[in-house]
């Protein structure tokens, strides 16, 4: 399995062109600011590079019908990652795991530290920020936290590269695995992964705001919710978002996996809404050993919910 999910990742990695144009084009920018430094790694933590290390991109929204418009973000204004405080490296654990980003600091083509005052020695850590989830995180997830997902349809809202997808094809029994991404190019990419390992009799993924999509969450007996919003949409979409789920996320015994808890999130954005009234949170037992890589840390923000 792990080999498995290892040729997946790989295949991703060799295929998204962009992605290594990206990484490329921040290595780059990176150098160019002179910063250096020594280790530390934290996850979703907030971001300065990304200015730098982003091109302009599309916001994307979509119409009535759910086909995804494109409009140019006005130059004044920038995404909730280009808001981000401190200097962060967005990197997906799904393809870049610990050591993967050891060997790359080794290498000299990545450091997790940055200059503080350009020419001294005064530096301090660079936040990481995973977009993804890792290989062990979807193991806990599949083999740990969910139970058999024989006949059941799960959802994974901002699919992304597919790894939760991919993960459930290969870790679990579920019958459908359905994915919904709103950026185009996530989904080419997932399509490209789904038609060269033949996952498509029980794969798909939709093109589409999760927002246009009220019958998948309507269907599914598991949703994930993976940080979905938080670094997507701003404020205000982000809560109508939520109450979108809320309204929707109805069918009773569905469960609902979220990172971070749905009460951190709702917290956030100031929503009144009594949690108690709509799921309940199963505890999962993260004391779990996965393998040398184990981050309890990590595995303490994916929280479990079922719809009552
Ligand atoms: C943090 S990633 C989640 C990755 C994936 N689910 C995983 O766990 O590995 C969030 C994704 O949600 C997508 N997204 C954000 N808002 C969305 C929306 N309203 N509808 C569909 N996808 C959305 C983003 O483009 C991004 O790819």
């Amino acid at each position: 399995m792990q080999m498995f999910s290892s040729t997946i990742s790989l295949t991703i990695y060799e295929t998204s062109c962009q992605w290594k144009r990206w990484w490329n084009r921040r290595n780059k920018l990176w150098k160019m600011c002179g910063r250096v430094g020594k280790v530390r790694s934290q996850r979703y933590l907030s971001c300065e590079l990304h200015k730098w290390a982003v091109p302009e991109r599309s916001h994307q929204r979509s119409g009535p019908d759910g086909e995804v418009k494109r409009k140019r973000t006005k130059k004044n204004q920038t995404s909730p990652i280009q808001r981000l405080q401190r200097p962060t490296l967005h990197v997906d654990a799904f393809l870049y795991n610990d050591d993967a980003i050891d060997s790359l600091c080794e290498e000299g083509k990545m450091s997790r530290n940055y200059c503080m005052s350009c020419g001294s020695t005064k530096t301090a850590p660079i936040d990481f920020l995973s977009h993804s989830f890792s290989i062990l995180e979807l193991k806990f997830l599949f083999h740990h936290a969910l139970p058999d997902l024989s006949g059941k349809t799960l959802l994974d809202v901002g699919s992304r590269l597919g790894a939760v997808l991919y993960a459930g094809y290969v870790y679990s029994s579920a019958s459908r695995l359905e994915g919904v991404e709103i950026t185009a190019e996530f989904c080419d990419l997932q399509d490209k992964i789904i038609n060269k390992y033949n996952f498509s009799d029980r794969i798909q993924v939709h093109h589409s705001d999760i927002c246009s999509k009220k019958i998948l969450l309507h269907q599914a007996d598991v949703v994930v919710l993976n940080n979905v919003f938080e670094y997507f949409l701003n404020k205000e979409e982000q809560t109508k978002a939520w109450k979108f789920m809320c309204k929707n996320l109805k069918k009773r015994g569905c469960l609902i996996v979220t990172v971070p808890s749905l009460k951190e999130s709702f917290r956030k954005l100031q929503i009144n809404r009594q949690l108690s009234q709509w799921v309940e949170e199963i505890e999962l037992d993260t004391d779990i050993f996965l393998g040398p890589d184990t981050d309890p840390e990590a595995l303490n923000d994916i929280h479990l919910y079922t719809v009552l």
